[in-house]
């Protein structure tokens, strides 16, 4: 796949390194150039590096990891997006003593709105960028979930692929509108790093258990409550 990422930061840096180790071609954008071409130096795989704009033209696939900024405030011609997939990893801004407000439109539904015609789909917002410096490898043995919400199904796919290949298990998690549920994840997770002092290693997954034999405990039962 040609995967172009805007915003050559932690997350941009993290992943375009990845995907580039999985035989993906990546081009790394900014709005310094200097700076993504040092970090396709860094990355090696025969990866390129240069602006924002270059990177959206360049790529089937799109890493947008410029939190709050749309596709019509940062590219001149934002319809380069169109028929392409952008996968929104972005989380909210930590308020002071994590009191958020409460989520109306999530920042992926704010981006899908900007470039109605472009995929816009939710992932990679739930662990640290210490997270993926394990990955592929031994991230795979500890299962973590990568939570995957979009509107277009084949978008969804194509990014929970992208999600596996680095060692990760995606989660299929429905619609672009449960990204604000996703986002909320992505808010807690932080509380537990940041406030709670747990570290960056800390990250939520879904485990599915196996069924309990009998029903020891009287099993569900119909509920009273309206
Ligand atoms: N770091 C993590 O552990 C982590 C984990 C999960 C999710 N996230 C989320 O992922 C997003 C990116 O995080 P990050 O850690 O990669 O941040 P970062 O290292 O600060 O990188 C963010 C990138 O956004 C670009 N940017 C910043 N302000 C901009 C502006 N006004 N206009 C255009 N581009 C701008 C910058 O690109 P250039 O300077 O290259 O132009 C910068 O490299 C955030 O929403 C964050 O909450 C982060």
């Amino acid at each position: 796949m040609k995967i172009g990422i805007i915003g050559s930061g932690n997350m941009g840096r993290s992943l375009g390194i990845l995907w580039s180790e999985q035989g993906h071609q990546v081009f790394f954008g900014s709005r310094d150039a200097a700076k993504s071409q040092a970090v396709a130096e860094l990355a090696g795989n025969g990866t390129q590096g240069g602006t924002n704009e270059q990177a959206a033209a360049f790529a089937d696939v799109i890493l947008w990891t410029a939190r709050g900024i749309v596709p019509s405030e940062l590219l001149s011609a934002p319809e380069v997006l169109d028929g392409k997939i952008i996968i929104d990893c972005n989380n909210q801004d930590i308020p002071e003593g994590f009191a958020y407000p409460a989520i109306a439109e999530s920042l992926a539904e704010k981006l899908a709105k900007d470039v109605p015609n472009a995929s816009v789909v939710k992932a990679f917002n739930t662990m640290a960028q210490e997270v993926f410096e394990l990955a592929p490898q031994p991230i795979k043995e500890y299962q973590v979930s990568v939570f995957v919400a979009g509107d277009d199904e084949q978008a969804k796919k194509t990014v929970m692929q992208l999600a596996e290949e680095i060692g990760f298990v995606p989660v299929d998690s429905g619609v672009l509108r449960h990204a604000r549920l996703i986002e909320g994840l992505g808010d807690f997770i932080r509380l537990i790093i940041i406030g709670q002092q747990q570290g960056p290693y800390a990250t939520i997954s879904v485990n599915v258990l196996p069924r309990a034999e009998g029903q020891r405990l009287g099993g569900r039962q119909a509920s009273s409550l309206k």
